[in-house]
């Protein structure tokens, strides 16, 4: 799962060629970086291997989002859709635009569910946030089939899935937009970063001079020269992020990617021999990043019992139905409307009327998919441990 595992050679020389030259700023400059644009060169590099016009490296995938809804227009008063499973950041970036969350639940992809997706559309809806969870693809056709019956842009939450594809095309390439994380714990990592990409130019335009104050980027004229659209704040990328990005992403398909897919294969066919387990539904398993293996038990006790085992065994699994950080029913801060502000913003109005109230087990559906999913996170190296893993599943098996 994480690129850090094989930060090596390339990484060193990328980012000893930026500091060698001084300068970690990815705008101005001009003279002594002597042609180094490290930032610029990774959002080329990384448009490219997506397959978009436009690639907009930021500080966060928390910024990417945030990024992404402001060049989008979305703000208080607005309605935007998402998943009750996914990381609190896309919920954050949501609350952080002055709009509302609205979720949905998932299926049997662990994504969207599209078909929740038709009955959470209001008036007020202005944009929707599929998440491509756990490395493998939301229904992105029907997802956008459906955003556009009613002219609703798509902002794909890529960040867990990034090199992922779906019938050969990159996942966050279908919507409006698409957002990335490289945070250290990444399949493409650069400590903090993230990246938005598009084919809409305005979209690109806007999204760029938001994350850097409003700078209008006008090329005839010096920075401090420049002007300003609208207002802006600062998500920008730093050279030393954007050097080990070049390096991460030409190892992801044929170093990260190639060895994920070859581990989870092989722990997955040692799971495979247990009649009473199913897997997580890939609409194209082509395209998966086998940054994670899901599988589900029968029951939720069945699923306890069986991770009790494989953390005896020193393997045990993820088990996202009690996870504080990536199920809104465990988000306690979001269901006590907590605020870091006196007012109660972005729960209630400076007014104290609330916007927005959220309640615990209003998702049956994918609490009842969480509760029955176990989770291996799928390492680059993981040759020592596979048969280990794989013993400890054949005792886990005489548990259920
Ligand atoms: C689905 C999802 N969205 C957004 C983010 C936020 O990314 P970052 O940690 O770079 O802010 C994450 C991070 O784990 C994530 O998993």
């Amino acid at each position: 799962m994480p690129g850090f595992e094989i930060i090596g050679e390339e990484e060193k020389s990328q980012i000893l060629e930026v500091l060698s030259r001084k300068v970690l700023f990815r705008y101005e400059f001009d003279a002594q970086r002597e042609g180094v644009y490290k930032v610029e060169a990774f959002e080329k590099a990384f448009s490219e291997y997506c397959g978009v016009n436009h690639a907009l490296a930021v500080s966060s995938g928390t910024a990417a989002l945030r990024v992404a809804l402001a060049a989008l227009g979305v703000g208080p008063g607005d309605e935007v859709i998402t998943q009750g499973f996914t990381f609190v950041a896309t919920w954050e970036a949501i609350l952080d635009a002055g709009a509302v969350p609205v979720y949905t639940e998932v299926d049997d992809t662990l994504c969207m569910d599209p078909q929740d997706l038709e009955n959470k559309i209001s008036t007020r809806t202005k944009a929707i946030i599929p998440v491509h969870m756990c490395g493998a693809q939301a229904r992105i056709p029907e997802i956008l089939e459906k955003a556009a019956g009613k002219n609703l842009p798509v902002i794909e939450d890529t960040a867990q899935s990034c090199g992922g594809k779906l019938q050969g095309k990159a996942l966050g390439s279908f919507g409006a937009m698409g957002t990335f994380s490289f945070d250290s714990v990444k399949t493409l990592t650069t400590g903090e970063g993230g990246m938005v990409i598009t084919d809409d130019e305005a979209l690109y335009i806007r999204a760029s001079e938001y994350h850097d104050h409003g700078h209008d980027h006008n090329p005839e004229v010096g920075r401090g020269l420049e002007k300003r659209n609208f207002i802006g704040v600062n998500y920008r990328m730093m050279e030393l992020q954007g050097a080990l990005g070049l390096a991460q992403l030409g190892k992801l398909d044929n170093v990260i990617l190639a060895n994920q897919k070859e581990n989870k294969g092989r722990i997955k066919e040692a799971l495979a021999k247990i009649d009473q387990i199913t897997f997580r539904n890939i609409p194209d398993p082509e395209g998966d990043t086998a940054t994670f293996l899901i599988f589900f038990l029968p029951t939720a006790e069945k699923a306890k019992a069986f991770n009790q085992v494989m953390a005896q065994e020193g393997f045990g699994a993820v088990y996202w139905h009690e996870n504080t950080w990536h199920y809104y029913n465990e988000w306690e801060h979001l269901l006590g409307g907590k605020s870091c502000l006196p007012s109660g913003y972005p729960f209630k109005d400076p007014s104290g009327e609330a916007r927005c109230e959220y309640q615990r087990s209003v998702l049956p559906k994918t609490d009842e998919l969480l509760s029955r999913a176990l989770t291996i996170p799928i390492n680059i190296h993981m040759d020592e441990q596979i048969p280990e893993i794989q013993k400890a599943i054949e005792k886990a098996a005489m548990a259920i």
